[in-house]
């Protein structure tokens, strides 16, 4: 038999389901419970009707959110780019081309090493609320190093990205078609068992719209879906592309022009944030506000990866998203845990409610709000991932 656990004495409790609170799309509910039974939650409501369980856990008048949602990371990699970030900050500009620097650590390194770094990001992440991740290759750029990404990957998650396509390979620098022939062929049959999701990077200095569509329609012939890396350094043909194919995600949004805007209103694709890049490589804000305004279902994740986003800190980015890019702190802490689950088409996550994945993550703090009210304070106070109390 499963055991059940209520959590009680919730001075705030986001659900993430208006029908379960006060109608707000948070679902806010003052004074509440939670109940957990095995890895689900079986009952969320008000602590005085409870019902009676095994275990009992008092959450002493704090607050309690869904365990956030990463839609976007890049965590097999090995080596750091300190050097490159110093050198930004004195006032050099970000490129694409700093991915090789990556490309090169990560081919020299074991699949231990990989895979140790990725597990000590990742233990980072959970001890600040991340309880689902999504992360990708594209730091080994060969046939074998990019399958070896996928199945270290696929270890830890089930949100695994194959991003052959992050630059040509610097060994075929000078002849970008044979690469996507290898991204498309030899080395998406090596990489599709091991992920689910397809994404390219679609950039000057990267793939163009042509390239990037030949990658993903491949990709898709081979059942894994799109998201696609669009309009991060410049306007371009990301965005329209990811919505044309139904992507799952277009991630980052930061140059859009209003036909940009008007195809993710129009479309099932989610526009995915990632201010730590913003952040990172001192570049414009994106506006969440004109998105949002527009009807856009928007998600808020971190892109760790050691050269554009170097942060495994949701609430780090939930803070930027409020102070810089228009959001309310409702609307932010909905798009990095509901919105994290859009951008994965996933329904079991980022909500509070019968049936759902049993994440939580209690706040040392009576509101969500303080997440962007006290930005840089650790304000994690407990993680249950899939019921267990991990934090
Ligand atoms: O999401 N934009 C492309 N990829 C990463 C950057 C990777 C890197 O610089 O190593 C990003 O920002
Ligand atoms: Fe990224």
């Amino acid at each position: 038999m499963t055991s059940s656990t209520v959590i009680t004495n919730i001075a705030a409790l986001v659900t993430n389901d208006p029908s379960l609170g006060d109608n707000s799309p948070l679902g806010l509910v003052r004074d509440a419970a939670v109940v957990i039974e095995g890895d689900r939650i079986a009952w969320t409501g008000e602590s005085s009707k409870a019902p009676a369980t095994d275990n009992r856990v008092d959450a002493a008048g704090r607050a309690m959110i869904p365990g956030f949602v990463d839609s976007h990371s890049h965590l097999v990699f090995a080596g750091d780019r300190t050097e490159e970030f110093n050198a930004r900050m004195s006032g050099r500009a970000y490129s694409a081309g700093g991915i090789r620097t990556t490309v090169a650590a990560t081919r020299a390194a074991t699949d231990a090493e990989l895979e140790a770094n990725l597990t000590r990001h990742l233990a980072e992440a959970l001890r600040q609320g991340t309880t689902t991740f999504e992360t990708k290759s594209g730091y080994g750029l060969t046939v074998e190093d990019e399958a070896r990404a996928l199945r270290i990957a696929a270890r830890h998650t089930e949100e695994v990205t194959y991003l052959g396509a992050h630059i040509v390979a610097p060994e075929l620098a000078d002849d970008p078609a044979a690469y996507v022939a290898l991204v498309t062929g030899e080395m998406l049959d090596a990489c599709a068992p091991h992920a689910r999701w397809i994404d390219v990077f679609c950039e000057k200095g990267a793939f163009d719209g042509d390239q990037a569509r030949a990658i993903l329609t491949a990709g898709k012939a081979r059942g894994l879906h799109p998201r696609i890396h669009a309009n991060q350094l410049s306007y371009g043909p990301g965005v329209q592309l990811a919505v044309e194919l139904d992507a799952a995600s277009a991630d980052h949004c930061t140059h859009l022009t209003d036909a940009d805007v008007d195809a993710l209103a129009s479309g099932r694709t989610v526009a995915t944030l990632l201010p730590g890049a913003e952040f990172s490589t001192r570049a414009q804000w994106p506006d969440a506000r004109r998105l949002l305004d527009a009807g856009v279902t928007v998600a808020l994740s971190t892109d760790c990866n050691p050269g554009s986003s170097y942060t495994s800190s949701v609430p780090f980015c939930i803070a930027l998203a409020v102070r810089d890019m228009g959001m309310t702190p409702d609307e932010a802490v909905w798009s990095a845990t509901a919105g994290g689950a859009a951008a994965l088409r996933r329904t079991d996550i980022g909500r509070i409610g019968p049936g759902a994945r049993a994440d939580l993550v209690l706040l040392d703090a009576p509101s969500h709000v303080h997440l962007a009210y006290r930005p840089g304070v650790p304000l994690v106070a407990g993680v249950w991932r899939r019921g267990v109390r991990e934090v």
